[in-house]
This record gives C-alpha cells, sequence and structure tokens, in this order.
C-alpha cells in the first residue's frame, strides 16, 4: 500500500538544501543497511540536532527489506525525538536510483527524495529518464537527485571504468530541461575505500601515508558560476580514516593502499553550494574495525550484541566527528527546541 513520507515524519531535502547552501555547510548523507548503522545516525544528528539524509541503496533495499525499512525510517523519527529533538529534519533518499520503476517505487513506499542516476547513459536518454522521475516524484512532493558526469569505481550496478568529470557547459541545459532538485557531479571523488590509485598519489615520507591529488574545484567553480545558488552533491566522499585501516590490517584484515578524501577537502566543499556530502565506507571501515577487534581480543566472543555493540559506539564517533567538525551542519536544525 503506498504511502506518503509525509505520514512517515520525514522530510525532503529541499528547505534544508537552501539553508545549507546561505549557511556554507553541507547535510550528512549516510547510508544504511541495518539496525546499528541507523541507531548510530540517528543518536549523533539528533544530540548535534542536525538535519540528516538517511540514505538507501538498491542493494541496501534489497538487503533490509523494503517495508522494514519504511517502518525503520518512520521508527528513526520517533527515536530521535526520543533522544530529545522534537523537531528532527529527516530525509529518506534512494540512492543511486537505476530505473524510473525503482524511482517509483521508492516514492510509493515513503522515501522523501530519490536519486536517478543516469550518468552512463548518453546524454538526452540521461536527461529523458531524470525528467521522467521528476515528474512523478514532484506529484508527491518527493526532491529529486540527477548526475551529470561519471565517477571513478563502482557506482552501485553503475559501473564505470574511469570518471568523466561533469561538463560546466552542460549543467544549465541539464537541469532547465530535467526539472532537478539537486545535481551530483564528478570532479574526483569516487565510491569504496581505494579512491585513488597509489600511482596517483604521493607518499608522507615520515609516515608512509598516502596524500592523494586534489579535487577538481575549478570545475565545482565553473558549475557554480553557471547555476548561482542551485543545490550541488558530492559523492564518494568518505576520507578512509586511517586508524580504521590500522585497526583492520593490524587484526588478520588487509585493506593495502586504502585512500579516500582528506578532511580539509570536504570541508572547503561544505562551504560551497556542496549542500549534501554521501559517505558510506568511512562507516563500513569504522564497523569492520570495532567487530575485528573484538574478535581479536576476545576470540570465545560469540553474542552479536558484545561485538555489534562497539561497533554502533565507534560509527556514532564517526558521525559526531562527521557533522561537527567535516560537514558543519551541528545546531542547524530549523526548530532547535
Ligand atoms: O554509492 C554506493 C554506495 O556506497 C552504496 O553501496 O550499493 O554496496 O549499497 P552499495
Ligand atoms: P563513499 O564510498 O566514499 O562512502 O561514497 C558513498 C556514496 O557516494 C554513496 O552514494
Ligand atoms: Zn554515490
Amino acid at each position: 500500500m503506498a504511502v506518503s513520507y509525509k505520514d512517515l515524519g520525514l522530510v525532503n531535502t529541499r528547505e534544508m538544501f537552501k539553508r545549507a547552501i546561505n549557511g556554507g555547510y553541507a547535510i550528512p548523507a549516510f547510508n544504511f543497511n541495518n539496525m546499528e548503522q541507523l541507531q548510530a545516525i540517528i543518536t549523533a544528528s539528533s544530540k548535534l540536532k542536525s538535519p540528516v539524509i538517511l540514505q538507501v541503496s538498491k542493494g541496501a533495499r534489497n538487503y533490509a527489506n523494503q517495508t522494514l525499512l519504511r517502518y525503520m525510517a518512520q521508527g528513526a523519527v520517533e527515536y530521535a525525538k526520543e533522544l530529545g529533538c522534537n523537531h528532527p529534519e529527516i530525509a529518506l533518499h534512494l540512492d543511486h536510483g537505476d530505473s524510473f520503476e525503482l524511482c517509483k517505487s521508492c516514492v510509493d513506499m515513503g522515501f522523501s527524495s530519490v536519486m536517478i542516476d543516469g550518468s552512463s547513459l548518453p546524454y538526452e536518454e540521461n536527461i529523458a529518464l531524470t525528467k521522467k522521475v521528476v515528474e512523478y516524484a514532484h506529484q508527491f512532493d518527493v526532491t529529486v537527485e540527477g548526475e551529470l558526469g561519471v565517477l571513478a569505481g563502482v557506482e552501485d550496478e553503475v559501473v564505470a571504468e574511469e570518471s568523466h568529470y561533469t561538463r560546466p557547459e552542460e549543467v544549465i541545459d541539464f537541469t532547465k530541461r530535467t526539472g532537478v532538485d539537486s545535481l551530483a557531479i564528478s570532479i574526483g571523488t569516487s565510491h569504496g575505500a581505494y579512491k585513488f590509485k597509489p600511482e596517483q598519489c604521493t607518499r608522507d615520507p615520515k609516515t608512509g601515508v598516502l596524500v592523494p591529488p586534489p579535487l577538481a574545484f575549478d570545475i565545482l567553480d565553473d558549475i557554480m558560476k553557471e547555476l548561482p545558488g542551485f543545490p550541488i552533491v558530492l559523492h564518494g566522499s568518505s576520507s578512509v580514516p586511517q586508524e580504521y585501516v590500522d585497526m583492520i590490517n593490524s587484526t588478520g584484515g588487509k585493506l593495502p593502499d586504502a585512500v579516500g578524501i582528506p578532511e580539509e577537502q570536504l570541508r572547503k566543499a561544505a562551504k560551497s553550494a556542496v549542500c549534501k556530502i554521501n559517505i558510506d565506507s568511512d562507516s563500513r571501515l569504522a564497523f569492520t574495525a570495532a567487530v575485528r577487534k573484538v574478535f581479536a581480543e576476545k576470540p570465545g566472543e560469540f553474542d552479536p550484541r558484545k561485538y555489534c555493540g562497539p561497533a554502533r559506539d565507534l560509527m556514532i564517533e564517526l558521525y559526531e566527528h562527521k557533522i561537527k567538525e567535516v560537514l558543519g551542519s551541528d545546531n542547524k536544525l530549523a526548530q532547535l527546541d
């Protein structure tokens, strides 16, 4: 049975993006697949009074079950209130939707925002598909994110061998003809824990840690000149914290030369028209690092609460850090009381 996100207590992204652009900060879009991640996201965002986007990929939706997800999102709103956040601003967003049918199904099932990722399609096909999703979603006041330019690596089931930066000369035409509410761009980020090959990086002589090349801020500037004040989205924005990589590698894991986007670059992006920053891999790393540590220290442990609990605690720490120290979205709810 169809349900409106408004009946679940969720909000779309329109107002939160407007305020984020004007205020020079970005809204966190955290992917989740399970209860512990959701608990951690809501705990951190409620404590810090941050608007937040709960982001669900096609794979996550299949993993968690769409009906369960709808009630989890509704539960998240109630949980935020229980934590003292009387007026939470929580969006439920489909990440990397790859078809009209999937986007429609999410709109019908209580999502307040959807992404249609036609970035791997020829330009005109991307426009036609995105426009179709916008026309459907806007009837229900659901906001839509489109994408122009291709990120390197794996975009859910959209695979791209190489990244193709967004072409600033296309953004006006694309946004006008599709009617999208926000635009994901490609300026050098990519998905996962291996965002750059070691040969693209320099190595810090003291620590041996890889230092990646900077993002293409010149392209972001050109896009912002073309579309002043338009909401821009940055995917692939995990920083791949070295402490988590070290925890994983020192407990039998194998993540050689994992490298992410340095936080100072994300701070810079958050101050611009980039108003949504997508983070998934860092949460996966925190979860895995904490679970591995428990197993390394207590090999006899078999109560999931004893290893998922510490994983949840580490994720809370991570999300609080992102909100406060990187994105700057703390204390940005419209109603703070
Ligand atoms: O952009 C991709 C997200 O990190 C989701 O990944 O498709 O493995 O859930 P997933
Ligand atoms: P990361 O893999 O860098 O966390 O990116 C997540 C993302 O872009 C989800 O859409
Ligand atoms: Zn993404």
